[in-house]
């Protein structure tokens, strides 16, 4: 590598050069800190928890060189998601090299069998690679997947059924290895036979690549490693006389007869392998994390135990907190700077995804657990761009089956008392053992046989957060205006609430109505025990405040979404101006406290019908004294927006009925760009009517792909089915959660999010209700 330092560039750092002695160095000659020359990847700390084991880095250093490796450390999610952005820059070329070079003999032994891995999906570049996964990624798509549920639920139902009345298993060998590598076998067509070699062989793999074996036990790895080869090219052979074959593999052969020159021998060869290997250990390695995280967690075990529809966010947390991919390896291909640091082309760099899924900056609370994390799915575990792990919606569709039917069966199952070990390795990661006990008297299939019903089919993608309820309990319900009421909600067991901002709502399910209505909080933000909604009885509604008005009593029990917020208060503003029509004070009572306290310029406008009405008005007016204004229609007073003085650093904040909105709209047109803030609770803009609409294609940067989005389909829709993951909530363009970034093309913006200002910067989009104005739109995706 030193023979591809640049001298000038290496020179003009302040301490090229004053490494000498026995001190460790960078490739250019610079000294590295005491903690970076110790970075040991191989050693316990990291085995057990590498985003730990470099949270000194991520917060001080985030990208260093390690001596002992010969290695450049990113650790930072920033850093590393530009790094998964720019494959040519960043050639993944060495991600499967030897970590540890083997020595002269294994190599002899791997040349006696033959051994010739080749590039695979994971480590080619361009212009190779697009082309080879695209012609070999549709088998992965939902749509695709979703035929092999009911083969994973059966082994899950059956591997289960081995050991429940047990009372204890090793999670791990009973179960977590083998069915991930059946579905993997099944997936690839491969047939099941040889199942406990190919499990030795399997980790062998591992080893070989990405750990450190001593040099005796490299030549039984090599051995091991050149019978996994010879299997893996026995088992193409075999394929090959049955090309109809259902899986991946036979999927590959098929291809190569409309394009040799993609999909070529040596190629199937080694994606057999690698296949095995990447279906297989990936999944059963997350899978074992997943279970030892969420049984270390009892509150999040018995809340999915309670509550299955939150098992695919936890899967999702699971998979950011304690995913079974640590690190990935990139190559610099040209002199580049990462996160302020200078490296040479020929650089190695070791970029560690799970200390990225560590990062405060990018994940808040950043170490907490929390299976309701609404960006969870943000995790780096499968990578991103175009090299992103196509297996990822079956890995994820395997865990959410395993976790449904334990939360189902098993749900009085604990952690056993043990020491956690795992193969040491840079890269995959998992306990070699998951250790589990329980009562089988208390098995609830014993007493109860509809907990052996089939279930529900799992959602194959990226989870929505629509599905990430909670339960409270009404601790009070009080008069506030005709017509309106007063919730308070806690916590049924005590525990605090999710924090929450003003400008915050919260979506109550209507009992069994289907129907689920968005209130904003209007409480202090500081009381973490309670919510606080009022809500207006609507008759010509959809029926949601009809039921809150009638079912609601103080001891019942509710399920709510959120909080969240689309509406927040800019608490750098040089003025503010907070407007309410009727029941819309809710936001602006909470945002209007939060002036106070911050000690803004603030005013409130708060219009009705009659003072009767008009909720929390005398709390208000005692708190805010002369900064509130009050119109009542009945008396006479209304408020004129036109006159309401608006300059530079003043910012509106809005919420009303309809006409009220419109009219602030008007008025807006003179005010400053971006001024007016408003809270909408629904939106018609994004209703797709195909007639109306146009097809157009959409470049994908990132991922190197090309959707086309017809007439017929939303963007986001058409993306999902790409496997391309955009995280989604309100599927209406009102909460923002599905926006992604414009690279070029003109964006018909549909959405009630972005400002007036934002869009025409048209940098931003909301793919579940936009489209392109024109033919064509490009990503950063
Ligand atoms: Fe809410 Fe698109 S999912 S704006």
């Amino acid at each position: 590598m030193s023979d591809a330092i640049d001298p000038d560039r290496a020179s003009a750092c302040p301490f090229h050069g004053s490494a000498g002695g026995s001190l460790p160095a960078t490739p250019a000659g610079c000294p590295v800190s005491r903690r970076a020359a110790e970075f040991d990847p191989f050693e316990d700390g990291y085995q057990q928890d590498p985003p730990e084991y470099v949270r000194w880095a991520r917060e001080q250093e985030p990208v260093f060189y390690s001596p002992k490796l010969g290695y450049w450390v990113v650790t930072r999610y920033e850093d590393i998601k530009a790094i998964f952005r720019d494959n040519l820059t960043f050639s993944p070329s060495i991600a499967l090299e030897k970590i540890t070079p083997t020595g002269p003999e294994a190599n002899e032994v791997l040349a006696s069998y033959g051994y010739a891995m080749n590039r695979t999906l994971v480590n080619e570049d361009e212009p190779a690679h697009m082309p080879r996964r695209r012609a070999l990624m549709d088998p992965f798509t939902p749509a695709a997947l979703a035929h092999h549920e009911p083969m994973v639920r059966r082994l899950a139902r059956e591997y289960v059924d081995r050991f429940i009345d047990d009372g204890k298993a090793d999670l791990v060998d009973q179960m977590l290895w083998e069915v991930p590598l059946t579905v993997a076998l099944h997936f690839l067509g491969v047939p099941e036979e040889d199942m406990d070699t190919l499990r030795k062989y399997s980790i062998a793999h591992t080893v070989n690549t990405w750990g450190r074996p001593k040099p005796e036990e490299q030549v039984e790895v090599a051995h091991a490693v050149g019978k996994f080869w010879q299997f893996a090219g026995k088992v193409l052979d075999k394929m090959r006389q049955d090309p109809d074959g259902s899986g991946w593999m036979q999927y590959g052969i098929r291809k190569q007869k409309e394009l040799p020159e993609v999909v070529t021998d040596s190629y199937l060869h080694s994606m057999m392998m690698a296949g095995i290997v990447a279906a297989h250990e990936t999944t059963a390695n997350a899978a074992a994390n997943a279970m030892k995280l969420l049984l270390s967690h009892p509150e999040a075990w018995r809340d999915i135990c309670d509550d299955p529809g939150l098992i695919p966010n936890a899967v999702e947390e699971c998979l950011r907190h304690n995913g079974s991919v640590a690190a990935w390896r990139r190559l610099a291909t040209r002199d580049v700077t990462v996160g302020g640091v200078d490296m040479p082309a020929g650089s190695k760099l070791l970029i560690v995804t799970s200390s990225a899924n560590h990062d405060e900056q990018q994940f808040a609370d950043a170490d907490l657990f929390d299976i309701r994390r609404e960006n969870a799915s943000d995790q780096l575990t499968f990578g991103y761009g175009s090299h992103q792990c196509m297996g990822k919606n079956l890995a994820r569709m395997e865990m959410q089956i395993f976790l449904e039917e334990f939360a189902r069966r098993l749900p009085h199952m604990r952690l056993a008392e043990q020491r956690f070990t795992y193969v040491p390795n840079t890269s995959f990661r998992g306990p070699e053992h998951l250790l589990v006990e329980w009562d089988p008297a208390l098995n609830p299939e014993r007493s109860d046989a509809s907990v052996l019903q089939p279930r529900a089919a799992v959602r194959v993608g990226e989870p929505s957060a629509h599905s990430l309820s909670r339960p409270v309990v009404v601790t009070s319900v009080s008069f506030a205006g005709t017509d309106i009421v007063h919730v308070k909600l806690a916590s049924p067991d005590g525990r605090a609430l999710p924090r929450w901002t003003p400008g915050s709502h919260i979506d109550v399910e209507c009992g069994n109505t289907g129907i689920s209505r968005q209130y904003s909080l209007c409480g202090d933000p500081d009381n973490a025990g309670t919510f606080e909604i009022a809500v207006l009885r609507e008759p010509q509604g959809r029926g949601g405040s009809e039921w809150l008005h009638n079912t609601v009593k103080p001891g019942a029990l509710l399920r709510i979404r959120g909080p969240r917020n689309h509406f927040r208060l800019d608490e750098t503003a040089k003025k503010v101006v907070l407007i309410a029509g009727g029941i819309g004070i809710t936001p602006i009572s909470a945002m209007a406290r939060r002036a106070k306290v911050l000690g803004l310029d603030y005013v409130v406008h708060f219009s009705g019908r009659t003072r009767a009405s008009m909720a929390l008005l005398g709390e208000l007016t005692a708190l805010h004294g002369e900064r509130m204004q009050v119109y009542v229609s009945d008396e006479g007073r209304r408020n004129d927006f036109s006159a309401l003085p608006v300059d530079e650093g003043t910012q509106v904040y809005a919420c009303g009925p309809a006409r009220m909105l419109d009219a602030l709209q008007q008025a807006s047109a003179s005010w400053p760009d971006d001024a007016l803030k408003v809270e909408h609770f629904e939106s018609t803009a994004g209703t797709l009517d195909p007639d109306k609409e146009h097809a157009f294609e959409v470049e994908l940067k990132d991922s190197g792909l090309v959707v086309m989005v017809p007439a017929d389909q939303t963007l986001l829709n058409a993306l999902r089915q790409a496997n391309v993951d955009v995280q989604s909530d309100c599927e209406e363009g009102l909460c923002g959660s599905c926006e992604v970034r414009v690279l070029a093309g003109e964006v018909d913006h549909r959405d009630v999010v972005l400002t007036k200002g934002e869009r025409q910067l048209n940098t931003r989009m909301m793919t579940c209700c936009s489209r392109a104005k024109g033919t064509k739109l490009v990503l950063e995706l």
